[in-house]
């Protein structure tokens, strides 16, 4: 892979004789550098919402309702319109999200569609019926869904690149204990024989 660019990369060392801050050619394993100089200045360019690091997100959004895959998919995937806020969009995931619906050209606009419901006595309820393509998007539902799927296993990846290798070898690791235990087992077989 060739350096996309030559930029300032933030472990860039001073010049020790001019003081100037000598920029080298990036590299893969360059990190991304912050597109914001510190959270107060994000904050003030997302309407108050602080932008999260992706790079970890699918591990720190997985929890008792399921691995953080499960919830980045149905996020990216749950974005409506909505006038009252400041961005236009809602998600049914993240009530009143910061973030404005990113891939809204690819999957279209969807609205929220809710029903009022008889509730427990005299009470109405307003109960939410589904989510609702309103405007088709340039790609059709199933290509975007399989677009999000693709997005949301490289922000898996990115969380934890070792992950795929600890798995495979987690099915080494469980075929080496099966065929020890049949040794364990024949070996104290064979040295209790005589004494039984
Ligand atoms: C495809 C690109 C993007 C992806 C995959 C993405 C994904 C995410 C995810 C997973 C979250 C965290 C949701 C949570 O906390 O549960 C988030 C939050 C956020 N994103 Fe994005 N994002 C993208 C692009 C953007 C862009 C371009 C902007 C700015 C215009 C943006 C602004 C924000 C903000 C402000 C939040 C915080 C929301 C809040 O705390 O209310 N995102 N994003």
């Amino acid at each position: 892979m060739t350096p996309a660019t030559t930029t300032l990369r933030p472990d860039s060392t001073p010049d020790t004789d001019t003081g100037d801050v000598i920029s080298r050619p990036a590299t893969p394993a360059d990190k991304f550098p912050a597109p914001f100089a510190n959270e107060y200045a994000a904050r003030a360019s997302n309407g108050g919402a602080n932008p999260p690091d992706l790079s970890v997100i699918a591990r720190s959004r997985s929890g008792a309702n399921g691995s953080g895959a499960d919830y980045l998919y149905t996020y990216l995937r749950s974005f409506y319109r909505d006038e009252t806020r400041p961005t236009g969009w809602n998600n049914r995931v993240f009530p009143n999200v910061g973030m404005p619906h990113v891939l809204w050209e690819l999957q279209g606009t969807q609205r929220a569609v809710f029903e009022d419901e008889k509730g427990e006595g005299e009470q109405v309820e307003h109960v939410f019926k589904g989510l609702k393509l309103e405007t088709p998007g340039t790609r059709s539902p199933a290509d975007y869904n399989a677009d999000v799927a693709d997005l949301v296993a490289y922000l898996q990846w990115m969380s934890e690149p070792a992950q795929n290798f600890r798995v495979q070898l987690g099915v080494w690791v469980l075929i080496f204990l099966a065929i020890f235990w049949v040794i364990c087992w024949r070996l104290n077989a064979a040295y209790w024989k005589d004494v039984k």
